[in-house]
């Protein structure tokens, strides 16, 4: 029954992670993508704002910007915070749900670090909450006014973290946190300086004094900074349901590679979107960078190794595993692996993988090799203590068919 109302909630927690996480990346690329798109308009001059036209859903849309802010305030403003602060809330019940609620499955590996759960949970949340205060300290320094530098910065900042928690995580559990460190900076941006800067221009507006134009500007860069993370940690996000991406020590490399292809695809749009032509470089880049990806991914992952046949191949034909195979099979994996698995937070076989029946491991042979053989990834960090002689059993008969 735990393990199933684990599994609802689970649900529930990623429908609504996903759900406010594409009202907030909607929003702010559509923020985006209006600020490229504003022409001058007779009563705002260039750098007092602008305004821009558009037609949707049955009717046509003026859309106008004031910098810093009108003359006179309005009765009713809209306010665009919620999406961001749903979406990281929820991100982050999910991730303690996932992998603090279940982090000998998910979080800890002990053949790279033998750490408790509480201890595994303490480095993944004061990692997110060090890691805002440095790159909030980092944009406020005199490098933060130098946005190349700065993103240079951050590049190398984000790769090393990646580096960081491969030493002491799993590796789906190093790629999830390395996301969720990006996306608290971006949940930080809104939460910390876009709406508090905001609620200090509306502030003085009220007193009748001029708000100072540095805290528009202020905002402007960190609503910018998050538009370059959106790509990458989406792509984070999903990539720890991908063995081929963390399962190899040079996930770190991928990071980096991503961080780049997501950020020059934002690049082309927002060039494109200003008018500035069309800088198709970007996509060579993001392209190129993607196939170094997959190629650090295919020549260093177990999956894409068996894939170029840098594994022993499999023999067609295949005879019924020997007696001792199949014990240690039954003995290491079935609890899991069966149709009515008895190990507890397991509901089904995972994966649909069933390892209970001669047969059966004889028909999953290939996925043992990958799974059990050339990675550790099976059994789960090792929980029912497969020993490295029954490993060299299961490779003996590999090799073998
Ligand atoms: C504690 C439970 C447990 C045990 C024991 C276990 N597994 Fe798994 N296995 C899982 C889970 C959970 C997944 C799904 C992982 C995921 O979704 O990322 C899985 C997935 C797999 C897959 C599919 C991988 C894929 O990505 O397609 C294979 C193959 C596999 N296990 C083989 C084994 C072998 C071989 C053993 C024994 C040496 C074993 N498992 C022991 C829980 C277990």
């Amino acid at each position: 029954m735990d393990a199933y109302l684990h599994e609802w909630g689970g649900m529930l927690l990623r429908w609504l992670h996903v759900l406010a996480g594409m009202a907030w990346i909607g929003s702010s690329f559509y923020f985006m993508h209006i600020d490229a798109m504003l022409k001058p308009a007779p009563d705002l001059p260039a750098g007092k704002g602008g305004q821009m036209w558009e037609v949707h859903g049955g009717g046509f849309y003026q859309v106008r910007k004031w910098l810093v802010a009108p003359a006179e305030l309005p009765p009713e403003l809209l306010w665009h915070k919620w999406e961001a602060y749903t979406t990281w809330l929820s991100g982050f019940a999910l991730l303690a749900w996932v992998y603090y609620g279940a982090s000998e499955l998910f979080l800890i590996d002990p053949a790279v670090a033998d750490i408790g759960p509480v201890t595994a949970a303490a480095i993944g949340i004061g990692s997110l909450l060090l890691g805002w205060v440095a790159y909030d300290r980092l944009c406020r320094s005199p490098l933060g006014r130098d946005e190349a530098r700065l993103a240079a910065v951050g590049f190398v900042v984000v790769v090393l973290v990646a580096f960081l928690f491969q030493q002491v995580f799993s590796g789906r559990g190093a790629m999830i946190h390395t996301g969720a460190l990006m996306a608290t900076w971006m949940a930080g941006n809104v939460a910390m300086v876009i709406i508090p800067n905001q609620r200090k221009i509306i502030a003085a507006l009220r007193r009748g004094e001029a708000p100072d134009p540095a805290l528009g500007k202020a905002g402007k860069v960190r609503s910018t900074h998050n538009n370059y993370l959106t790509l990458p940690v989406l792509f984070l996000m999903l990539a720890n349901h991908y063995p081929m991406l963390w399962s190899t020590p040079w996930a770190f490399v991928i990071v980096g590679l991503i961080l780049v292809a997501g950020a020059v695809i934002r690049v082309f749009y927002n060039l494109r979107h200003s008018g500035r032509g069309n800088p198709w470089w970007c996509w060579a880049v993001a392209a190129l960078c993607i196939l170094l990806a997959a190629l650090v991914s295919l020549t260093s992952s177990p999956i894409g190794r068996e894939g170029l046949g840098l594994a022993a191949a499999e023999a067609p034909g295949a005879a019924p595993p020997p007696a001792e195979v199949v014990e240690i099979v039954l003995g290491r994996c079935s609890m899991c692996h069966a149709a009515e698995p008895v190990w507890a937070g397991i509901p089904v076989a995972p994966r649909g993988v069933r390892l209970d029946t001669p047969e059966q491991i004889a028909r999953q042979a290939g996925a043992i090799r990958v799974q059990a053989v050339l990675s550790r990834a099976m059994p789960p960090n090792n929980v029912t203590g497969i020993e490295p002689r029954e490993r060299r059993v299961l490779a003996a008969w590999l090799a073998g068919r």
